[in-house]
């Protein structure tokens, strides 16, 4: 009595006392889309592509870390802290509390599309109060904390220097400031500012910072923002449970990024698996629907880490020139190697994905034969889990499939049998060996360019 097994019917039953007992009336669900490898996947492919129907998007982790490509009717648009769903004007973006903001990235980055034709983004954007500030000293001390551990270590974490990592650690460990202190009493959140600007000088002596000019420009901000503040909680609760809505999670960076699962320490500093939408937003568990886990048809990394099947040669050549493998938010070249499904199945085994959209197979068009990672070895010894040390991971042996190349240009292809049979051999194969249904497979950069298979 009262355990949840594996049969959920009877769950959420009152006892039979008689009593009239409340219903839990679980109410709407939402859809989350993550990134199931090191991120860049085509998360903002997708969520555009659901976005067009949806009433809410929501963006639950990270910050302007993010670099999410739409690309709609040959215009190209980049988001890193507004929601992809912004593009749609019959729907609400949210950023919740989990989301960390630099206010000036943020109104920069909506100017800046504006420019490009986005229309009225500010009426659509919705901003939890409980969500943490970025300031620009974070920012600074993103990028001396990496020359500091270049100098320590030899090497860096290769951070976006967006002021993330800096910004986490204020949140937890107390100081940071949230979008409700900047609306609330001026003068209190000026006196905080200011402890927490010399708590980081007595960290970083070199750290300068014009706080009264600092603070006049975030009072600027704070008026702009204001119409846009909500309580993220409440607003969530009312969309969950008034009439149907559907409502749209983009998952930003991705599971190997992810601050408790990725490839520790490179990673960013948030859940970017599926917890962090619960606790990004402040839903409960039960209101999760599909998880929609993105990868790409090869593997890429931004940044310093451990990449088993990482390509240094032609063949990772040809995918970063063929991919465009070109970080949105830095510049800076991805690292590409074949496919891991390693990975992807260690980010399925965390965030239970309920099908998988697989991008960028039209890269692989010309290639003579296509391998695909399925398993470490160490010591000659296949290991069932991914290892949580680095230095383990950056000794484990890739076992892989070989298969043969389709050679010939997918990009038209609109539906499966437009697919050459031997894409439709890779695409099952992958399929099968996660044991989940591949929903999407993306042929091309724009919204068109997507087989839908169910
Ligand atoms: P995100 O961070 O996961 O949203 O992904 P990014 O936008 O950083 O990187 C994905 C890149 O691949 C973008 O330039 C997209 O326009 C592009 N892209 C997405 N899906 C496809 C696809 O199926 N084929 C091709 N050729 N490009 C794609
Ligand atoms: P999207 O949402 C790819 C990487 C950085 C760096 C590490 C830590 O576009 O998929 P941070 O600035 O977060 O402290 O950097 O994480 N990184 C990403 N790489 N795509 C992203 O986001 C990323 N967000 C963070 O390159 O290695
Ligand atoms: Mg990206």
């Amino acid at each position: 009595q009262g355990w949840s097994g594996k049969d959920q019917k009877n769950a959420n039953q009152p006892a039979a006392t008689g009593q009239k007992r409340p219903r839990n009336d679980a109410g709407n669900k939402v859809t989350v889309v993550l990134g199931a490898q090191w991120g860049d996947e085509g998360k903002g492919k997708v969520v555009d592509l659901l976005a067009t129907e949806a009433d809410i998007v929501c963006r639950c982790q990270g910050g302007n870390n993010a670099g999410h490509t739409v690309v709609v009717d040959g215009k190209e648009y980049d988001f890193h802290l507004l929601p992809s769903g912004i593009i749609n004007p019959k729907s609400i973006s949210l950023i919740g509390n989990g989301v960390v903001i630099h206010l000036p990235g943020l109104f920069e980055e909506g100017d800046k599309n504006e420019k490009k034709g986005l229309k009225g983004w500010e009426k659509r954007l919705i901003v939890s109060d409980r969500a943490h500030l970025v300031f620009d000293f974070h920012q600074v001390v993103d990028g001396l904390q990496e020359t500091e551990r270049q100098a320590q270590e030899g090497k860096n974490i290769g951070t976006t220097k967006k002021g993330i990592g800096p910004a986490y650690s204020s949140k937890a460990s107390r100081t940071g400031l949230r979008v409700c202190d900047l609306l609330g009493d001026f003068k209190d959140f000026s006196t905080r500012f200011k402890n927490l600007v010399q708590q980081y000088q007595s960290m970083y002596p070199s750290l300068t910072a014009d706080v009264e000019d600092q603070l006049k420009k975030l009072k600027e901000f704070a008026e702009r923002l204001r119409p846009m503040v909500r309580d993220g909680v409440y607003y969530m609760y009312e969309a969950l449970h008034g009439p149907p809505k559907k409502i749209l999670v983009e998952g930003a960076n991705a599971a190997l990024l992810d601050i408790d699962f990725g490839t520790y320490p490179f990673v960013t500093s948030s859940n970017c698996t599926v917890g962090g939408a619960c606790t990004g937003l402040g839903i409960p568990p039960m209101n999760i629907g599909d998880v929609f886990g993105v990868a790409k048809a090869y593997t890429t990394r931004v940044g310093i880490g451990a990449f088993p099947t990482e390509q240094l040669n032609a063949i990772g050549e040809l995918l970063q020139t063929r991919g465009h493998e070109v970080g949105v938010t830095t510049g800076r070249k991805r690292r590409c190697g074949w496919l891991d499904l390693v990975i992807v199945r260690y980010a399925h085994m965390i965030n239970g994905f309920t099908a998988i959209a697989l991008t960028k197979l039209d890269i692989l068009d010309v290639l003579d034969e296509i391998k695909v990672g399925v398993a470490y070895k160490l010591n000659g010894k296949r290991i069932p889990h991914f290892p949580a040390n680095m230095d383990v991971l950056q000794k484990v042996e890739v076992e892989y499939e070989t298969f043969p190349g389709w050679k010939t240009d997918t990009s038209a292809a609109r539906k499966w049998n437009d697919l050459p049979v031997k894409a439709q051999n890779y695409i099952r194969f992958i399929e099968n060996h996660i044991g989940v249904p591949i929903k999407w497979v993306g042929v091309g950069k724009s919204r068109e360019c997507m087989i839908q298979m169910f």
